[in-house]
């Protein structure tokens, strides 16, 4: 695909190539999200982080990784506190922002709303999460994460046994992730969930039509045995009718150290796109899992800066000139 200048709002839009380039970015950048180098290449540019639904990764790490690029961020946390609350339409609502902007990041509860907003905006569009339908950046972190936790292990994405456990029907982060796995040969994926949460079948139906090798079960000891990577996820609550409802299945795919000692292969890791709900009725992955080296949740979350980082260097065409702005810190203490 072209980046410049291009809107960000489902994986399909992506192939090998691209997903090779946006890797190679984000691999370029690692210097200055660590702080060992800065660059003031957006200096100047605009980021509008319009936010209806809540968040804590992605609307931060979107914000900072314009911060680090140079970019100044302007936010909004929720409908109430804009004029969608007064009737103002998605089309003048982009319209509007899109002359106050260079690029803009949106969150919002309903499937298909970041793109009918990106068709009257004026600056590219990213989508950070448009109900149960995608969450494109996420999966690329996802699978950025995927290929260097296998790397660590002299394995690779071609060939790896993936585990998809939880609410697989809400899940958009899993939606993504099904799809850019389909970009990869003798990948088997298990889909581990509820019956009444399964991932929606024309998703199984493209996984099969790719050739991925798919087992589909209730039972997460099942699940979680001979594969190389365990993406858990919550049930997502808020896409349910009431929380009653939601209710049902919690706590019914819990990952404990108990657990991943008896059924797991050593060295399989365990991920999450977080938020993990660590409530007692809930928590799909407990606490005591903290220690275990094979989580590798943080390290997903410290992958998302650069993804988003890489996302906006492309789309905003400045890729190739952060190393000509770069300067070195020393004001910056490695962090522990
Ligand atoms: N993974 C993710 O989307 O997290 P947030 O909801 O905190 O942004």
């Amino acid at each position: 695909m072209e980046f410049l200048g291009s809107n960000i709002l489902s994986i399909d839009q992506f192939d090998r190539k691209d997903i090779d380039l946006i890797f190679k970015t984000a691999d370029q950048l690692f210097p200055f999200a660590s702080r060992q180098k800065i660059t003031r290449v957006l200096q100047g540019a605009i980021l509008s982080n319009m936010f209806f639904e809540p968040s804590t990764r992605t609307r931060i790490s979107f914000g900072s990784a314009f911060n680090m690029l140079g970019g100044e961020v302007r936010e909004t946390t929720e409908v109430e506190a804009t004029s969608l609350a007064k009737g103002e339409s998605l089309y003048d609502t982009s319209r509007v922002l899109s002359g106050y902007s260079d690029v803009i990041v949106m969150r919002h509860p309903l499937a298909g709303s970041v793109a009918e907003f990106a068709k009257a905006s004026r600056v590219p569009v990213i989508n950070g999460g448009d109900g149960d339908n995608e969450h494109p950046s996420q999966a690329l972190l996802d699978l950025f994460t995927i290929k260097k936790e296998l790397e660590s292990h002299k394995k690779n994405i071609e060939s790896s046994r993936i585990a998809l456990i939880g609410d697989l029907k809400f899940g958009r982060a899993v939606h993504s992730l099904c799809k850019v796995l389909m970009l990869y040969e003798n990948i088997s994926i298990k889909l581990v969930s509820p019956n009444e949460l399964k991932l929606p079948n024309f998703l199984v139906g493209e996984l099969k039509k790719r050739n991925i090798s798919i087992l589909e079960t209730q039972d997460i000891k099942e699940g979680i045995a001979d594969v190389d990577i365990l993406y858990m996820t919550r049930i997502q609550e808020e896409r349910f009718n009431n929380s009653s409802e939601a209710s049902k299945y919690k706590g019914l795919m819990s990952l404990n150290q108990e657990i991943y000692t008896k059924n797991c292969e050593p060295n399989t890791v365990i991920m999450h796109p977080l938020p993990r709900d660590s409530r007692k009725d809930a928590n799909e992955l407990d606490e005591d899992l903290n220690q275990n080296p094979n989580l590798a949740i943080y390290r997903q979350t410290d992958n998302g800066l650069l993804i988003r980082m890489a996302l906006f260097s492309l789309i905003l065409g400045v890729a190739d000139k952060i190393e000509d702005t770069a300067s070195s810190v020393d004001w910056f203490s490695n962090k522990s």
